[in-house]
């Protein structure tokens, strides 16, 4: 019996070759199996897709300094983009979001799409969130702590953006003003060149996160000086396309998702989330 030609090729996994490989980067305080069930998810109805959830920095260490953990996880990323024809997709969560972000503009890459999911892409300013990590602090007097050479020695200090002390937050924040290229000095080029390679930015948040404060960050969007939120496209780092963002927008490369009804801890583990969000984009 002769076997047709294209079977072949499909029995030797090329035909499985053609999915991208995808990565997961977890959030604050996740434990190693945290992210397991959304790449189970993954593989069980994106069949042949082969998923990685990179396995380093949990618990505790996950509040290493950003800039340290972007690092640390690209030298993971490296040998799978290596392999990858195609290139790669790139999954955060949460802090994890934050984190890739700073992979896809710091780093050489090619990662084609990057979910951000529920990620504060803009900043974090809030109580709940606090209480997670520092109880012994409120939102208001975080920043004496945060906004101190030592206070950026914890990942969350680096993100966390005070609108009533901006210029604490840009002379002290070693991280998210500097992705965000809104620091004149060093202003970097090559960020707006590695993040406009994307093809496709998802970003995923909700109004019921609980978290994620404001959770509109998880869009772009933040509270202005009388913490009122703004959205992304009044944001200044998206009206002077700092960092390429407006570019992506206006190529219509990002896809926003706005779901109510899920708390932070659910979404890699909501399966509607992962069935309507996540997997029609790996592709
Ligand atoms: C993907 O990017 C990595 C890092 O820049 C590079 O080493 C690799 O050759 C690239 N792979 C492809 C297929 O382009
Ligand atoms: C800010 O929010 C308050 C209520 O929270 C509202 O009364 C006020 O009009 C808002 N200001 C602006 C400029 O949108
Ligand atoms: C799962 O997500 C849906 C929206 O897609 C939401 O309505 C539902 O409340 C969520 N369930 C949980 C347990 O988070």
């Amino acid at each position: 019996m002769k076997i047709p030609c294209f079977l072949l090729v499909c029995l030797s996994v090329q035909c499985f070759a053609s999915y991208k490989p995808v990565v997961i980067i977890h959030g604050v305080w996740d434990l190693r199996y945290s992210l397991n069930f959304l790449a189970e998810q993954i593989k069980q109805h994106h069949v042949g897709t082969e998923v990685h959830v990179i396995d380093i920095l949990h618990g505790w260490k996950s509040l290493a300094p950003l800039w340290y953990q972007v690092k640390a996880f690209y030298a993971r990323l490296l040998p799978i983009m290596k392999q990858a024809t195609n290139g790669i997709i790139l999954i955060g969560y949460s802090q994890g979001g934050i984190l890739s972000r700073g992979i896809v503009e710091a780093m050489e890459h090619n990662i084609t799409t990057f979910i951000s999911l529920s990620s504060p892409q803009a900043g974090q300013y809030g109580d709940d969130f606090l209480q997670l990590i520092f109880p012994q602090y409120i939102k208001e007097t975080a920043y004496e702590l945060f906004y101190s050479r030592v206070g950026q020695r914890i990942s969350v200090a680096n993100y966390w953006n005070d609108p009533h002390h901006q210029e604490l937050y840009y002379k002290y924040s070693q991280y998210l003003p500097y992705i965000n290229n809104e620091i004149s000095e060093s202003y970097q080029k090559e960020y707006w060149k590695n993040f406009v390679k994307l093809k496709k930015l998802v970003l995923i948040g909700g109004p019921d996160d609980g978290v994620i404060t404001p959770w509109q960050s998880s869009h772009f969007g933040y509270f202005n000086e009388k913490e009122n939120v703004t959205e992304m496209r009044a944001q200044e780092f998206y009206r002077q396309d700092l960092f390429g963002l407006r570019t992506l927008d206006n190529a219509g490369k990002i896809k926003i998702y706005e779901i109510p009804g899920v708390h932070h801890t659910n979404w890699h583990h909501n399966v509607s989330v992962i069935k309507n969000c996540i997997l029609p984009w790996l592709d």
